[in-house]
């Protein structure tokens, strides 16, 4: 099965084709980040212009690379959301289109459903379930239970801040452009983890959420104290911010494994899962589970491969049912289909 997979909800369009929610027939993405690396974070209405002047050119593209035509597309997935409404309407309006004009079935994915299904595409060894997953973005931080592709438990959230929306944030004070995962973690490089002793939040209590805001004021007040020469230390800054909020994501993937003996592996998946630094850390929390990534950073990070792989489990998993559910079930929370 051939799935076209549109996703558009924040600043990057992308279109992608998909075989069987694994093979990757072809994955186009035309990024606007550049042009809000000074502005530290996206300006929505900027975006879903660019959205606008990307869409159709993307479109085309994708089905070049993929060098097949319509007839050869057995459905549409689209990302129904979460999302900035301008650039989301852009990817669900082809989509409609598209499926009117080709006769095609159309399957609005739930974005973070998407992350959570990168972890199978053009992987090498089939993924073993169950599992426990991080998904971490710029909006959103879920750590689940999953017994199949569509089932599972959601075990904590983050109260607050997103980890990668931390990150950024904590890029701006820094002085680092946006976005500020990959910022800093290159000046984090050179820097000390352990120089600052930033707050590791909700640890030692009894729940598996997240809380990034009280850490982004800690590096406020570090900054401060430290005066009019801290950009001497941005490097350590930088390193020891990434230790903070990596250590906080990887103390709860390790007290899920622990409640969970059945677990079989570990997935990280989102933007934040790009982060070395992370993937390191949880390897050595969990020796003695397999902890898999997206096959490239590329799928770490927001693509349409990951929205046509979504479209496909949930067809696989509830057939028609999923087929259907854009119309009439535009606002369904992601836990109606994992719960
Ligand atoms: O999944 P994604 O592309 O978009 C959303 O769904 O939000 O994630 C983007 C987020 C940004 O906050 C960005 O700073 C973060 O992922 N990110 C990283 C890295 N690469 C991207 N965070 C930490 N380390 C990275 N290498
Ligand atoms: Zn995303």
């Amino acid at each position: 099965m051939i799935i076209l997979g549109i996703e558009s909800s924040c600043d990057e369009t992308a279109v992608a084709t998909v075989k069987n929610g694994t093979s990757i027939l072809s994955s186009t993405i035309a990024s606007t980040k550049e042009i809000f690396s000074d502005s530290g974070g996206v300006v929505p209405e900027d975006a879903a212009r660019r959205q606008v002047e990307c869409i159709l050119p993307v479109l085309h593209a994708s089905l070049k690379s993929a060098n097949i035509t319509p007839d050869d597309i057995d459905m549409i997935a689209v990302t129904r959301g979460p999302g900035l409404l301008g650039s989301l309407l852009v990817g669900t309006m082809c989509a409609r289109t598209l499926a009117a004009l080709w006769k095609k079935p159309l399957i609005g994915v739930h974005h973070t459903f998407g992350h959570l299904s990168s972890i199978w595409l053009e992987s090498e060894t089939v993924p073993t379930l169950p599992c426990i997953t991080l998904s971490a973005s710029g909006g959103h931080t879920d750590l689940w239970y999953r017994t199949s592709h569509t089932k599972g438990t959601l075990l904590g959230r983050t109260r607050d801040d997103a980890a990668g929306e931390a990150f950024d944030k904590g890029a701006s004070m820094l002085g680092l452009p946006y976005p500020g995962g990959p910022s800093i973690a290159k000046a984090a490089e050179s820097g000390n983890e352990h120089a600052f002793d930033l707050p590791i939040a909700l640890a030692g209590e009894d729940t598996l959420d997240y809380s990034f805001s009280g850490l982004k004021t800690a590096l406020k007040y570090t900054i401060r104290d430290l005066g009019s020469s801290w950009e001497s230390s941005r490097s350590d800054l930088a390193a020891s911010f990434q230790f903070a909020i990596c250590g906080q994501l990887v103390d709860r993937i390790k007290q899920a494994c622990a409640q969970y003996p059945d677990v079989q592996e570990v997935h990280l998946v989102g933007g934040v899962s790009a982060n070395t630094r992370l993937r390191e850390l949880t390897r050595h929390a969990v020796p003695d589970i397999t902890v898999r990534t997206p096959g490239a950073i590329k799928f770490c990070t927001d693509n349409a491969a990951m929205i046509a792989a979504a479209g496909y489990f949930l067809h696989q998993e509830h057939g028609q049912k999923a087929a259907g559910v854009f119309e009439t079930s535009a606002t369904l929370p992601l836990d109606a289909f994992i719960s």
